[in-house]
């Protein structure tokens, strides 16, 4: 049996998330790849076989806020490849409005998608990890809003506040099981969906053009430049590796010095 670890790859579908899927495979790990939209899953996945021979990759469509779906997921990968060795939760979503007009719906799926399925999905893959005597790690990515309050923001602020909180309990969890948790604290990614779909708010609470958004916020950062995947793919590939195990509970910052605690 293929016994090369397995890393699971929540929100795996698009974007960041794809990236980093396919520069886990690229480091050695099988990778199954769950997202939302199980097309995008499966189309990753499919690269990824077609760079590393079949059987390195699935995909799986999951609601990672849905127990039962989450669980679901778990069984699933744990037929496919057998252990799991690595959980990347980077599933996310961000809905901005000032606070006056913020809708409980747009709050509640902010901390539904942010918090709660990480919470799920920490928990059906721990589980896993502790019946295999796995020494694994669960990785979060994060955001320097999780660090510092977002204006307009205020839903994915609250619930990436709470992703720190958690990433800390569930690394004194799990500590005495040899398994590290830690969450990485992004800058802004200019050129995702993400950030390109808040741009309108973003003008309106500075009260600029839309076409200067982005040149603002790279001006905020000391190093000049927004975050890029390879960025967060190089300090992931750091806290997945053995290098990095005596670091648990840790929020760690790859913003280019905007964020400096
Ligand atoms: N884009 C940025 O500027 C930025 C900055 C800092 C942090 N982040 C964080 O990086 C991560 C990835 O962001 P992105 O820009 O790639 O976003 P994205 O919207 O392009 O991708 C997010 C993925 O998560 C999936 N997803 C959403 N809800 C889900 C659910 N309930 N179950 C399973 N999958 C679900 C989506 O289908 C999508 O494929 C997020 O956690 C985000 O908060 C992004």
């Amino acid at each position: 049996m293929n016994n090369k670890p397995t890393a699971i790859v929540i929100g795996g579908g698009q974007t960041l998330g794809a990236f980093l899927s396919k520069g886990l495979a690229d480091a050695g790990y099988r990778v199954a790849v769950a997202d939302l939209n199980g097309d995008n899953a499966e189309r990753v996945a499919a690269e990824i076989n077609a760079a590393h021979g079949a059987g390195s990759a699935a995909g799986f469509a999951a609601d990672a806020t849905n127990e039962a779906a989450v669980d679901e997921l778990a069984a699933a990968v744990d037929r496919t490849f057998g252990r799991s060795d690595l959980l990347l939760y980077s599933a996310g979503v961000a809905k901005a409005s000032p606070i006056w007009d913020f809708p409980l719906k747009d709050f509640q799926r902010s901390l539904d998608v942010n918090l709660t399925g990480y919470f799920l999905c920490a928990r059906a893959f721990a589980r896993l990890m502790i019946r295999d005597g796995i020494h694994g790690r669960i990785i979060e990515i994060n955001s320097k809003s999780g660090k510092v309050g977002s204006k307009y923001n205020a839903g994915y602020s609250a619930a990436k506040f709470g992703a720190v909180g958690l990433t800390q309990s569930l690394a004194l969890d799990l500590a005495d099981k040899g398994i590290t948790v830690n969450a990485l604290m992004l800058g802004n990614l200019l050129k995702s969906p993400m950030f390109q779909s808040l741009i309108p708010e973003y003008a309106k609470k500075l009260g600029i053009p839309e076409d200067q958004v982005e040149q603002t916020y790279i001006d905020k950062v000391p190093l000049k430049r927004g975050c890029d995947y390879q960025d967060v793919l190089n300090v992931l590939l750091f806290y997945a590796s053995d290098k990095a195990s005596y670091c648990t509970g840790q929020s760690i910052n790859i913003t280019g010095g905007q964020v400096m605690f």
